[in-house]
């Protein structure tokens, strides 16, 4: 049976609950079997929901998709290393959020809900935005005042409901708190859903590596939601049998806004709040991670680390992938400044990394 659970303190509540955090005050997980037939998988359309039995949404008459996912995994030579990037970038709303939303969204519909509210960086919000538009169903995005105009002209493009916020990213998160007291909360750091569309990212590399796991995957880090994605991805498919490792999850900060270094070196079992710089990579500008246990949880039992990158290196990385065909935005260049670092101190290992954003969502602060 399906469930909400509770990580910190066991309790369950039903599904249908459209409660978003445990009454202990943490945030909840989802109790789910998923299932994996590789014949099935093959003979499907090439989107993220080919992995379908692996997806918690019921009917397909609930589905809301935009024919997303399946994203290339194109190699390329880093001094002398091979990496596997998944361009990540090219989905419909020009960022992996979609992973999240496509699932989440449908999840909505199939609970009749007829309007969600959501607070982000702006990626998510767009996502959210978009597919809540394709699903008719009202949608309010709380964003921080100082994020990228492309991306407030594009949540506004799909019809939503608009609210810049004064202030700092925890402060856009108080409000709408307040605000999802009334209205169902398509969180993308709270609601577990959206994790287990993000987890689609974990299923794709399996399966374009020929059904077989990197080494390691180096990803950026904000709230983690591609992160714990590709946690719970790997882990569904070792505990199904089907890999017999989860790969090891490297972290990547900005070294203006980095808690979950922070409490990573210090043997923290929990971030702690941080006092921010600014950063140009306004995605993983994250001071108060809400999933920050388990971020550091995986980090560790996969044998992970986390890796911070100054604004000189995410602007260098970010020139050096124009120069190699991708046109990123600051936070995803963050990610490949990450990448740089890491394949310095390694020698063979199978490596993949991502891009997460594309580069139109930040042109004018670029
Ligand atoms: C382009 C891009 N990459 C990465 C991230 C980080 O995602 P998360 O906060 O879920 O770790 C974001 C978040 O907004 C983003 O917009
Ligand atoms: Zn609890």
């Amino acid at each position: 049976m399906e469930k909400f659970r509770c990580p910190q303190c066991n309790s369950t509540y039903p599904i249908e609950s459209t409660r978003w955090r445990c009454d202990c005050g943490s945030f909840l997980d989802l109790q789910f079997e998923p299932k994996f037939d590789i014949k099935k998988i093959q003979k499907r359309e090439p989107t993220l929901w080919r992995y379908r039995e692996a997806i918690p949404v019921a009917r397909d008459a609930s589905i809301v998709s935009m024919g997303e996912g399946f994203t290339p995994l194109e190699s390329m030579e880093w001094n002398g290393h091979l990496v596997l990037l998944k361009i990540d970038y090219l989905f419909p709303t020009g960022s992996y959020k979609d992973r999240g939303a496509t699932v989440l969204i449908s999840k909505v519909k199939e609970f009749g809900i007829k309007k969600v509210v959501e607070d982000s960086s702006g990626n998510a919000g767009c996502a959210i935005a978009a597919y809540s538009a394709r699903a008719r169903i009202g949608c309010e995005i709380y964003v921080p005042e100082a994020t990228s105009a492309e991306k407030l002209v594009q949540i506004r493009a799909y019809g939503a409901i608009l609210n810049r916020i004064e202030g700092s990213r925890e402060r856009t998160a108080e409000v709408t708190m307040k605000a999802a007291s009334k209205t169902y909360y398509a969180s993308h750091c709270w609601n577990p859903f959206f994790l287990h569309g993000t987890k689609t990212f974990a299923f794709e590399i399996w399966e374009q590596m020929g059904w077989k796991t990197p080494h390691v995957i180096v990803l950026p880090v904000g709230h983690g939601t591609l992160f714990l994605g590709t946690y719970i991805g790997f882990k569904e498919l070792k505990e199904a049998g089907m890999i017999k490792k989860v790969p090891r999850l490297v972290a990547v900060q900005s070294g203006s806004c980095a808690p979950l270094d922070l409490a990573f070196k210090k043997g923290w079992k929990e971030a702690k709040p941080i006092e921010k710089k600014e950063t140009m990579a306004e995605g993983i500008a994250i001071a108060e991670p809400v999933r920050g246990r388990q971020i550091l949880k995986a980090i560790r039992e996969t044998d992970g680390e986390v890796l911070t990158v100054t604004e000189k290196e995410i602007e260098g990385a970010m020139r050096e992938m124009g120069i190699k065909g991708h046109f990123i935005e600051p936070t995803s260049a963050a990610t490949i400044a990450g990448l740089k670092k890491y394949l310095k101190h390694i020698k063979k290992e199978i490596v993949v990394s991502t891009l997460t954003g594309m580069g139109l969502k930040a042109a004018g602060k670029m």
